[in-house]
């Protein structure tokens, strides 16, 4: 092989193929790659230490009332990675299984008190482990009255939203796609629900609410699926 070869060979591997990868529109992050986008660096997850799994479902349970506090970076950082964060990166596989993999849902997350983090809506790009900022300002109250006026969605420091692209999965399964979709957010729910609990935080999952408000105020083109407000709790 010559010099010419080494360097094709080198191209491909090196450009082209990693190029071919992110363009996988299954794997491909909706948020990702736009340009002068403003992107929050979240800290490394932390995979060793914590609660018990089993201690986790032993106490895990659903939280309304929350102090008026920050959560933390560090875990804001945990409990996305809990829900979607790459856990085989080979494969680009997540923490939640999902059939396919085809991975339909695209994590946002509506802040209002975390620490480093200005008020707005951020979507999640495992990818990278980083939030993209959609939004500025704090819409945890117009997210409440989407709510149903849940007063937990507008008093959490931070709102996760679960949206799901349905087409992902059908285009693979057809209509029997769309019950696989709400199969995995059952299990990025749970996943949200026993993190929270091994941080010592609270969660409820809330499914009672406008989808149409809830698209406009995310600015979304998928289905939001699930809301969990999180927080620390009272008492
Ligand atoms: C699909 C689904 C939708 C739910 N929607 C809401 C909701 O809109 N608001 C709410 O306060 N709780 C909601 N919950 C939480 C349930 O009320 C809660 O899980 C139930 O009371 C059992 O309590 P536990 O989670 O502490 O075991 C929902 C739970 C599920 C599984």
């Amino acid at each position: 092989m010559n010099l010419r070869h080494v360097a094709l060979v080198a191209f491909v591997m090196v450009v082209v193929f990693p190029t071919l990868l992110l363009l996988k529109p299954h794997l491909r992050s909706i948020h990702q790659g736009g340009q002068g986008e403003d992107i929050v660096l979240l800290p490394e997850p932390r995979l060793t230490g914590g609660m018990s799994v089993e201690e986790a479902i032993a106490k895990r349970r659903s939280i309304r009332s929350y102090r008026d506090e920050h959560i933390t970076l560090d875990q804001l950082s945990q409990l996305l990675w809990a829900a979607q964060g790459i856990t085989d990166w080979r494969r680009k596989y997540r923490s939640a299984p999902s059939a396919g993999p085809t991975y339909p849902f695209e994590v946002y997350v509506v802040v209002g008190k975390v620490e480093g983090l200005s008020p707005g809506i951020y979507g999640y790009d495992p990818f990278r482990h980083v939030l993209i900022e959609l939004k500025k300002g704090d819409f945890r109250g117009e997210l409440q009255r989407a709510s149903l006026n849940q007063e937990w969605v507008g008093d959490a420091p931070v709102d996760i939203v679960l949206v799901a692209f349905y087409e992902r999965t059908t285009r693979v399964y057809g209509e029997r796609g769309i019950r696989y979709v709400h199969m995995e957010a059952g299990h990025i729910g749970e996943n949200i629900y026993l993190e929270a609990t091994s941080l010592g935080l609270g969660t409820v999952a809330v499914g009672a609410f406008d989808d149409e408000r809830v698209v406009e105020i995310l600015g979304t083109s998928g289905s939001p699926l699930y809301i969990f407000p999180v927080g620390v709790p009272n008492g």
